[in-house]
């Protein structure tokens, strides 16, 4: 079996390249190189790094060339960012809040869409999303361009998905994560994510259409 992980220096991507290791998998992981030391720190021999930064207009052609012509079992993009979690969205700069959307939105979709046929037929793709981009269950407000990249993702997941009836495409919530993202308040380990995220995707796996799911595979209100 073979993953491609997508931002793996750190944090969930990191943990989501461990496990699939651990489970046997052979995994090409991104980073874009400014400290990868815990990819280093992994067992290498069925892994293999590909520096992109995914905002890089050449990211998904040079991530393609890293994972060969043997087809993905699963490819799950996980990098993203917080960006202001406090400020109005109308009260932020346009260039703050389209770097938001641009990392957390559209680059995960133009690497799902340069690879798309890179992926089996039964493989899935996935996408770390938030419950934070779930519109319905916004009933508190805040971290506004957060949820309004997230809310994005998940539209552009299920257009994705249009487009490719036959695939299994998930918007997965990894929960409440101990990352530089959430804090070492937040009351999972990035290792009891993945690993709820990968038997979440094992039970979904080869099942057509577009999910939002959380790590413990229970559906998420869009
Ligand atoms: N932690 C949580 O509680 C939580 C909850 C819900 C959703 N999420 C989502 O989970 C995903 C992973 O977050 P995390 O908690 O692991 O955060 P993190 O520890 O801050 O890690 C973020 C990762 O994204 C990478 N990244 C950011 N911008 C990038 C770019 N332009 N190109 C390539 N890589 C880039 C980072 O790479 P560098 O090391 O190079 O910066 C890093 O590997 C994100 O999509 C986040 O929104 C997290």
């Amino acid at each position: 079996m073979k993953a491609l992980v997508v931002g793996a220096s750190r944090g969930i991507g990191l943990a989501l390249v461990a496990e699939y290791l651990d489970r046997g998998w052979h995994v090409v992981a991104t980073t874009r190189g400014r400290g990868d030391e815990g990819l280093q720190a992994l067992e290498q021999e069925r892994l293999r790094v590909v520096v992109a930064d995914v905002n890089d207009a050449e990211a998904p052609a040079a991530i393609a060339d890293a994972v060969g012509v043997e087809p993905l079992d699963l490819l799950v993009h996980s990098a993203g960012v917080l960006g202001d979690a406090e400020t109005p969205a109308g009260r932020l700069t346009p260039q703050d809040f389209a770097s938001v959307l641009l990392t957390n939105a559209f680059a995960p979709l133009r690497v799902i869409e340069a690879l798309a046929d890179r992926v089996a037929a039964g493989g899935t793709v996935a996408a770390v999303s938030s419950i934070l981009g779930s519109v319905g269950g916004n009933g508190t407000g805040g971290y506004d361009v957060y949820r309004a990249s997230k809310a994005a993702l998940n539209t552009l997941l299920r257009c994705h998905a249009v487009r490719n009836p036959g695939r299994c495409i998930v918007a997965m919530h990894p929960g409440w994560v101990r990352t530089a993202m959430s804090g070492d308040g937040a009351s999972l380990t990035p290792r009891d994510s993945a690993r709820g995220i990968a038997d979440a995707l094992a039970a979904r796996a080869g099942e057509p259409g577009c999910v939002f799911l959380d790590w413990r595979g229970r559906a998420v209100d869009w």
